[in-house]
C-alpha cells in the first residue's frame, strides 16, 4: 500500500476523515502521541489497526471522541465521578474507562465489556473527529513493542506502507501517552499515569485515587493489571536498558564505571544523561533528555531519545533515573518498562 504523507492542512484533513469513514487508517497528532486511527465502530476497520500494529488482540483501544456531547450514545452509563472529570480535563489527555454500549464492537475493546474513552485538545485531531463524524479509536500509531512517536517521522519509520495516510502536525506537546482512569468501581483507579497527574485527579474529585499495582511493579503471576496494555513490554529499545538510581554523584560516578567496564568487554555502551551531567559521561553515544529542572521536557523527549538509540548499534544503555512525583511518575513508569524495571541503586 502506498502511504500518502501530508501537511495537516484543512484540505489534508478533509481527505483524511473521507478515508476514516471509508474504513481506512490514519496516523494523526495528539498532544500525547501520535494515533493510528480508524472507524471505532466499524468492526473490520478495527481489526485493520491490530494488523498494521501487529498489536495482540487482546488489547483494547480507546475511542476519540471530539466532546463530551458524543459519549453517551457510546456508554451504558455516565458515573458521577466521569461527569466531573469531562468537565475538568475534556479536551485534554486524560482517558476515562466507562462500561460500553452495544454499538461499541468487541473488536474495539479486545473483548472487554468497558470501553476507554478520551476526548484529545490537539486541534488537528479534533477536526478530524468532527469531519469524521464517527469516534477514532486510535492506539499509539508505533509497531508493537516500539517507543510511541512524538513527530510524523517516527510514525514514517514504523507505518509506511501499512496505512492510507499520515497527518503531520509537528512534535507532540506533552510526549507520553494520556492517563487511563477507571472510575467505574468504588474507588477511582489509575491504569496508567500520563500528563494528569494523581495529585490533580484527586484534588478534582476531592477524594482518594489509587493507583494500579501494575504502574509501579513488573507484572508477573501475582500481579494482573487492568489496563491489559500494560502487561506487555512497550517501549523497549533494542539494545539493554539499565537505570540507575539515588543521588547525582553517585549516579554519575556508577554510569561511569559501568560504561568503562563495559567498553573494556568490547561493548560500544549509550548513556542517557541530563543538561546537568552530561559533559561528565564518556560512553560511545551520550544523549541528554533534558534538564533535571523540567520534568516536561523530559516527558517530551524521552521516547525521541529511545528512538535514537534504536538507530545507533550500541550494545547496551544505562540511564539516570528522576523522581516520580507528579509528571515523574508517568516518566519513571515509561522508563521503568523500558527498562523492564532493571534499576540499580547507589
Ligand atoms: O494518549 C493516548 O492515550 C494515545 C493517543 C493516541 O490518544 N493512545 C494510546 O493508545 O496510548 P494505546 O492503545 O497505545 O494504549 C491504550 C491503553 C492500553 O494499555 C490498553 O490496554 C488500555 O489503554 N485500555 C484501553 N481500553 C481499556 C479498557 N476498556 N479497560 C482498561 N484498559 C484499557
Ligand atoms: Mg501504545
Amino acid at each position: 500500500m502506498d502511504t500518502v504523507y501530508k501537511k495537516a492542512d484543512s484540505q489534508a484533513i478533509e481527505e483524511a476523515a473521507a478515508i476514516i469513514r471509508a474504513g481506512g487508517l490514519v496516523a494523526f497528532p495528539t498532544e500525547t502521541v501520535y494515533g493510528l486511527g480508524a472507524n471505532g465502530l466499524d468492526e473490520k476497520a478495527a481489526v485493520k489497526i491490530y494488523a498494521a500494529k501487529g498489536r495482540p488482540s487482546d488489547n483494547p483501544l480507546i475511542l476519540h471522541v471530539s466532546g463530551a456531547d458524543e459519549v453517551s450514545g457510546l456508554v451504558k452509563r455516565i458515573p458521577s465521578e466521569a461527569e466531573h472529570l469531562m468537565e475538568i480535563f475534556w479536551p485534554g489527555p486524560l482517558t476515562i474507562i466507562f462500561p460500553k454500549s452495544d454499538c461499541v464492537p468487541y473488536a474495539t475493546t479486545g473483548g472487554l465489556d468497558t470501553v476507554a474513552i478520551r476526548c484529545p485538545s490537539d486541534e488537528v485531531a479534533a477536526a478530524l473527529i468532527r469531519q469524521s463524524g464517527v469516534p477514532i479509536a486510535a492506539p499509539s500509531a508505533n509497531a508493537s513493542g516500539r517507543p510511541s512517536p512524538t513527530n510524523a517521522k517516527h510514525v514514517w519509520e514504523d507505518m509506511n506502507g501499512k496505512i492510507e495516510m499520515i497527518l503531520d502536525g509537528g512534535e507532540c506537546s506533552i510526549g507520553l501517552e494520556s492517563t487511563i482512569v477507571d472510575v467505574t468501581g468504588e474507588q477511582p483507579e489509575i491504569l496508567r499515569p500520563g500528563f494528569i497527574t494523581q495529585e490533580m485527579l484527586e484534588h478534582a474529585l476531592a477524594c482518594a485515587v489509587t493507583v494500579d499495582a501494575a504502574v509501579n511493579h513488573l507484572v508477573d503471576a501475582n500481579i494482573h493489571p487492568k489496563a491489559p496494555g500494560m502487561k506487555y513490554r512497550h517501549y523497549a529499545p533494542h539494545a539493554p536498558l539499565t537505570l540507575v538510581e539515588g543521588a547525582q554523584e553517585k549516579v554519575v560516578a556508577m554510569i561511569g564505571k559501568l560504561v568503562k567496564e563495559e567498553k573494556e568487554a568490547g561493548k560500544k555502551v549509550g548513556v542517557i544523561g541530563t543538561d546537568e551531567t552530561l559533559p561528565f559521561y564518556e560512553a560511545d553515544k551520550v544523549i541528554s533528555i533534558g534538564s533535571r529542572r523540567q520534568a516536561g521536557e523530559i516527558a517530551r523527549n524521552l521516547y525521541r531519545v529511545l528512538r535514537v538509540f534504536d538507530d545507533t548499534d550500541v550494545d547496551v544503555i544505562f540511564s539516570e533515573s528522576f523522581s516520580g512525583e507528579g509528571l515523574g511518575s508517568a516518566i519513571m513508569n515509561r522508563l521503568n518498562k523500558a527498562a523492564g524495571h532493571h534499576t540499580i541503586s547507589v
